[in-house]
């Protein structure tokens, strides 16, 4: 073996070490949540593949430098220039060629994988999402239900229909890997199919405005017979006494979203103690919080700002809510004294 042969043949080795400590370092330090939907595979099969050739690449290069600096430094008394070298065509046509097919090659498998992830499944239930400033709301057309809660019978294919009331928005369950964007004036499509029974989190991933961290819904996916229960529960619930229908109401309408019910602060004014408050308005006038006061803030949230607050509250509750829809919210904000 001449002496080139064994720099690269030491060179190769070290690149292979270098390659597989740095493969390690990237999973231990960007841990996956557990893959827990059938469109999980794909994902997870890209990004292994990105991780590996990342630290690939990284050890190549980085061993090339660092080897070159150790072994090939200017001894000492050696005052000579190094070796002029101009130009090597066949190294040159290598390194744009085989980069191209790796990159040619991965755009392959992307479009395959996307494909797969987005394709239309035999039996899809459909479940309606809408994205707020700031929440979450489902809508399951089917059963005939309205939940905060996204609950998913495992193993079922699942469409969601998205659409945003506002601005854009992104629903993403890390552990589902999938996500997409909630565009206002459109309906956006994502496919999930659940494999894993448990409770995830539901996270906006686009940043909406001053509660974007807080656009959280929480998520569960159960066995078949739970689920069919779950459904059973909500349906019961249509014949409430008002002011627990306003609780649910103020739920699946996410008012605490920015009204907390506990005295916290949050972007409006809590509705704890609310009804009968003197409450002093942004122009420094006074106002004793009555039916009538509730009512005009739910359909004009504008025309009375307490002091403090911005005058950011959606103004369409009027089309969204019917009249004994608003009375039961007033019923329930009185019992939260
Ligand atoms: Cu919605 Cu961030």
């Amino acid at each position: 073996m001449n002496r080139n042969m064994r720099h690269f043949a030491i060179i190769g080795v070290l690149v292979i070490i270098g390659a597989l400590v740095m493969d390690k370092l990237l999973i231990a330090v960007l841990p996956l949540p557990t893959p827990s939907s059938a469109q999980a595979e794909g994902v997870d099969f890209l990004f292994r593949l990105h991780m590996g050739l990342i630290s690939f690449f990284f050890s190549l290069i980085v061993v090339f430098v660092i080897y070159s600096i150790v072994v090939f430094r200017a001894r000492k008394g050696d005052e000579g220039d190094g070796e002029y070298i101009h130009g090597h065509t066949t190294l040159e046509i290598v390194w744009t060629v085989v980069p191209l097919i790796i990159v040619i090659y991965l755009g392959f498998l992307g479009t395959k994988v996307l494909g797969e992830v987005t394709q239309a499944q035999p039996d899809e239930k459909v479940i309606q999402v809408t994205g707020f400033q700031w929440g979450w709301r489902f809508e399951y057309p089917e059963e005939g239900i309205t939940s905060t809660t996204l609950v998913l019978p495992k193993d079922q294919p699942i469409r969601l229909e998205m659409q945003s009331e506002d601005v854009i928005h992104s629903f993403f369950i890390p552990e589902f890997r999938v996500k997409q964007d909630l565009v206002p004036g459109h309906v956006t499509t994502l496919r999930i199919t659940p494999t894993k029974e448990g409770g995830f989190v539901l996270r906006c991933a686009e940043l909406c405005g001053t509660r974007h961290a807080y656009m959280l819904a929480d998520v569960q996916v159960l066995e078949r017979a739970d689920y069919d229960a779950w459904v059973a529960e909500q349906t019961a619930q249509a014949e409430l006494p008002p002011a627990e229908l306003g609780a649910k109401i103020a739920q699946t309408q996410g008012c605490q979203g920015c009204h907390s019910l506990d005295g916290s602060p949050s972007a409006g004014p809590t509705w704890k103690g609310l009804f009968g408050r003197e409450e002093t308005l942004a122009d420094g006038s006074t106002v004793v919080v009555d039916e009538e006061y509730l009512r005009e803030s739910i359909l004009h949230p504008q025309a009375k700002v307490v002091e403090g607050f911005q005058p950011i509250m959606p103004t369409n509750y009027g089309e969204k809510l019917s009249n004994e829809e608003i009375n039961a919210i007033i019923e329930f904000i009185k019992t939260l004294q």
